[in-house]
């Protein structure tokens, strides 16, 4: 049996999941790797703060040094998130020649490339499946399992605190602010939520999926973002009403040489495959050019999802030293694609109009005017004498809907365009 000594930083809800794991399921992890693993070290802020987990007080540490410079230390698991010092203790600890596993979207979106070269460069291993959609191995399979394939879509529900808010208001119907402060008092949504509900989670996780699935550079800066914050109980209700559920999604998209990102609220069948996904579930199509669709669905947050990605990545390093395998970290690069979100979409446009004879004829033909065709055009139940209008585009593109709203604001009986949201089908 080898011996693997760990580092790990941070002791929050995945390190604790983590080291749950390690030893409820001890028998299995050995037999399987043929590796005993033991936590040597962790970093923690407060030395003094009482902990569940069965570690020496010895094993805590307040200093970074005790673990990346600590020549007895393997491997390091990076549990405390952010970029920064994130960034700069895994940095020190590959080039100290530790394996690192990670969970940290930010840190492999932003510097994932450069570090990865780093790793490979000093021989050691730099792997991060916890990074996307907790317990769902997904980097492993865009890696591993659809090798044979030409990957054209990535798309799906990636964070787990807006899909707990959005469920919680399409079931409850609760407002969004209701929604949020449940989920913080369970504890899937941060004090601060801004990260989850502002899409920057979900945009690092599609910046990692993207150049996992199609060899290009992780283009954060490039990812068209828009979070849940504007999302109202009347749009989930409308959207009910015409057979929708409201999700926020995470898509990235190749079409010939065009490559589109993007994370934003949309409209989804209620049968689609990923509208299944339910409260803290995600869940990740991925559509190849041979196996057309497949899904993988399961918790996207919580100790013991995250913690159990984060222990397959130790396993599979362990396996692969055992196995004396060439290390290799950096994905193979394809040739460049264009980056941009130009892509056609269909659209639910919400408007409040006066109620009176004409004004819904008068809409479609401006819609007909710019060459808009409406898949549907509904009128929903009025209050006093304001009827809210919802409008369902086919395909269209962004310029044409730039023209046909400014055409819309002009017309004397609209009050307000209440909403505007994507459609996928
Ligand atoms: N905050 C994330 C989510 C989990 O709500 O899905 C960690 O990636």
């Amino acid at each position: 049996m080898k011996h693997m000594n760990i580092g790990i930083l941070g002791m929050g809800t995945v390190a604790t999941g983590l080291m749950t794991l390690l030893s409820d399921n001890k028998e299995i992890i050995e037999r399987k790797s043929e590796t005993e693993f033991q936590v040597t070290k962790v970093l923690v802020k407060d030395m003094n703060k009482k902990r569940e987990v069965p570690l020496q007080q010895e094993v805590f540490t307040s200093k970074i040094e005790d673990i990346i410079d600590n020549e007895e230390i393997h491997l390091v698991v990076e549990l405390i998130g952010g970029i920064h010092p994130a960034y700069e203790f895994v940095k020190k600890a590959l080039k100290n020649g530790k394996h690192v596993v990670t969970a940290n979207k930010a840190l492999i979106a932003t510097y994932g490339e450069e570090l990865e070269g780093i790793a490979d460069e000093n021989g050691v291993y730099l792997r991060y499946e916890a990074s996307v959609a907790g317990g769902i191995p997904i980097i492993n399979t865009l890696k591993n399992s659809v090798e044979s394939n030409e990957i054209k879509e990535i798309m799906g529900i990636v964070n787990g605190t807006t899909n707990y808010i959005l469920t919680q208001m399409s079931e409850r119907g609760l407002e969004f602010e209701e929604a949020l402060k449940e989920a913080q008092d369970l504890g899937f949504a941060e004090a601060d939520p801004s990260s989850d509900i502002d899409g920057d989670d979900a945009m690092y996780k599609i910046a990692i999926l993207s150049y996992v699935a199609f060899g290009q550079p992780m283009h954060v800066d490039k990812i068209c973002k828009e979070g849940i914050t504007r999302i109202s109980k009347e749009d989930i209700q409308y959207a009910k009403e015409l057979g929708y559920t409201i999700k926020l999604v995470a898509t990235a998209r190749k079409e010939d040489h065009h490559l589109e990102m993007m994370v934003y609220p949309a409209l989804l069948p209620m049968k689609h495959p990923i509208a299944l996904a339910q409260n803290e579930y995600n869940a990740v199509v991925i559509k190849g050019n041979g196996l057309d669709d497949i899904m993988l669905y399961g918790k996207g947050a919580g100790a013991l999802p995250t913690g159990s990605s984060v222990l397959n990545d130790m396993i599979e390093i362990a396996k692969n030293l055992r196995d004396q395998k060439k290390v290799y970290n950096r994905v193979k690069t394809q040739d460049p694609l264009l980056v941009d979100n130009k892509g056609h979409r269909q659209y639910y446009i919400r408007l409040d109009v006066i109620d009176k004879p004409g004004v819904m004829g008068q809409l479609t033909k401006i819609f007909g005017e710019h060459g808009i065709g409406l898949v549907s055009v509904s009128q929903l139940k009025r209050s006093e004498m304001v009827a809210p209008l919802v409008f369902i585009t086919y395909e269209t593109d962004q310029k044409m809907m730039k023209e046909v709203l400014c055409d819309i604001k002009k017309y004397s009986e609209v009050l307000k365009i209440a909403s505007i949201l994507a459609v996928e089908s």
